[in-house]
């Protein structure tokens, strides 16, 4: 009788290493591979450059594969229980990293009905990782970049943004991660922040940056690095003067801007009522959300609409009735602000927010109630966070520091153990040597 293989892979970039996988698993008896769906590659490492049907296509047509269903999960148990095939057919450099559990519960699911792992030896000179590698030496397009937030949205549950103000922090973004038991964790995107931006320039954050200033940072940002940016409008100022803005960010590649529905100078929003602001009325916001909405040249795009009514003190029930407006005015997600040291208000308002039939991504900015996690967030319904102003505030004590060290000790010598190597600053940026 035939014997059944089972192959999981995620088949992204494929190489003569998954093909030797396919030929020695087709020689064992009638192959299926269990394709690695969007979500469970997102939930440990990156998400693919190609998506789960177009993935299928690929491995479909290769020789010796009988048929391929969806692996929803980094885990083979579910669909090794459902298929018991005899032989499950995988590299062998699984033995190590992220994948080593995985590795022994295939085996000792295996063992229940007397199945047999087969680890074909690692195809040298080859590996997805150089490849990845190779793929961001070589960079993005603007509409890639632009489409991969909506991507990131679906298929990973909350995403995880930072505060961008110049070229050398977006590479901070772009090219920092930490290797956990659970895979790889690294920032998803870049919030153009205008706080940061604005102070990074020395200037108040009252939109006094004009908005071509701001987009040469983001140029800036953009030249070095492939993740999605969601950029700080502040209020949009001019509905006739946003749409401008709006067409320029989509050419540049960017992939949302958030508007907050204040009117007249503004005003950072960590101040309150601390200072005159002023909300605009729902009317207004809501038509200028919709022009926004019409001067797109793409479906990609987002227009986030975020409301300051906790801010301003207003209470979570005038903040969902805006919600509702908002989100009845085309806006593809909703930002919700506070400046409480308690999220308490924040998980208020996305108990009533999960109560939308038609509702649309939540994004929260954690700011003064920094004590939440990522994980209570998520539990809570918000779909992204937002590190709005860490990275400028953890650079500036630095400077500060050594200036006043050099100061009172009339050379570098006491500060240089704090301070990025000569060797290392030489070598940071790819190219200086
Ligand atoms: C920013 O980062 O500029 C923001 C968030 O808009 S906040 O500073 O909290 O207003
Ligand atoms: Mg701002």
């Amino acid at each position: 009788m035939t014997k059944s293989v089972y192959v999981g892979m995620s088949a992204d970039l494929v190489h003569p290493g998954h093909l030797n996988i396919l030929h020695k698993a087709a020689a064992l008896g009638e192959v299926t591979v269990g394709l690695l769906t969007d979500e469970a590659i997102a939930s440990y490492k990156r998400v693919p450059f190609m998506e789960f049907e177009q993935r299928r296509q690929v491995i479909d047509s290769i020789k010796g594969v009988a048929q391929v269903i969806p692996q929803t999960t980094l885990d083979y148990v579910p669909n090794l229980l459902a298929l018991k095939p005899d032989y499950v057919v995988h590299g062998d450099d699984w033995k190590t990293g992220v994948q080593q559990q995985t590795r022994q519960r295939v085996i000792d699911t295996l063992a229940q009905w007397g199945g047999e792992l087969v680890e074909v030896p690692y195809t040298e000179g080859i590996s997805s990782t150089k490849l990845n590698k190779a793929l961001k030496e070589i960079g993005t397009t603007p509409s890639v970049r632009l489409k991969s937030l909506r991507r990131l949205l679906k298929v990973k549950p909350l995403l995880r943004f930072i505060d961008i103000h110049n070229a050398l922090s977006g590479l901070i973004i772009e090219n920092t991660h930490i290797d956990t038991p659970n895979g790889r964790r690294e920032f998803d995107g870049m919030w153009g922040s205008s706080l940061t931006d604005s102070t990074a320039k020395g200037k108040p954050d009252i939109e006094a940056v004009d908005v071509s200033s701001r987009m040469n940072t983001l140029n800036e940002v953009l030249e070095v690095t492939t993740k999605p940016i969601i950029y700080d409008a502040d209020t949009g100022g001019q509905t006739e003067h946003f749409t401008f803005t709006i067409k320029t960010l989509e050419r540049l590649g960017v992939s949302a801007a958030i508007i907050e529905d204040k009117t007249g100078l503004k005003k950072n929003s960590l101040l309150g009522n601390d200072v005159p602001q002023t909300q605009d009325s729902i009317e207004n916001f809501c038509y200028k959300i919709r022009q926004g909405k019409q001067a797109q040249a793409t479906n990609d795009f987002m227009i986030i609409a975020r409301i300051e009514s906790l801010i301003l003190g207003k209470g979570v029930d005038d903040a969902f009735e805006r919600a509702k407006a908002y989100l009845a005015a085309g806006a593809d997600g909703i930002m919700i602000h506070s400046r409480e040291k308690s999220p308490d208000e924040i998980f208020a308002f996305c108990k009533l927010y999960n109560t939308l039939e038609e509702r649309k991504p939540l994004v929260a900015v954690p700011s003064s109630y920094n004590t939440v996690t990522e994980e209570e967030l998520q539990s809570q319904g918000v779909n992204i966070v937002i590190y709005a102003n860490q990275l400028l505030r953890s650079a500036y004590p630095a400077m500060l520091k050594t200036a006043k060290s050099i100061l009172e000790n009339h050379r570098s010598a006491e500060c240089d153990a704090d301070m990025l190597p000569l060797k290392d600053i030489l070598e940071l940026i790819p190219g200086t040597k």
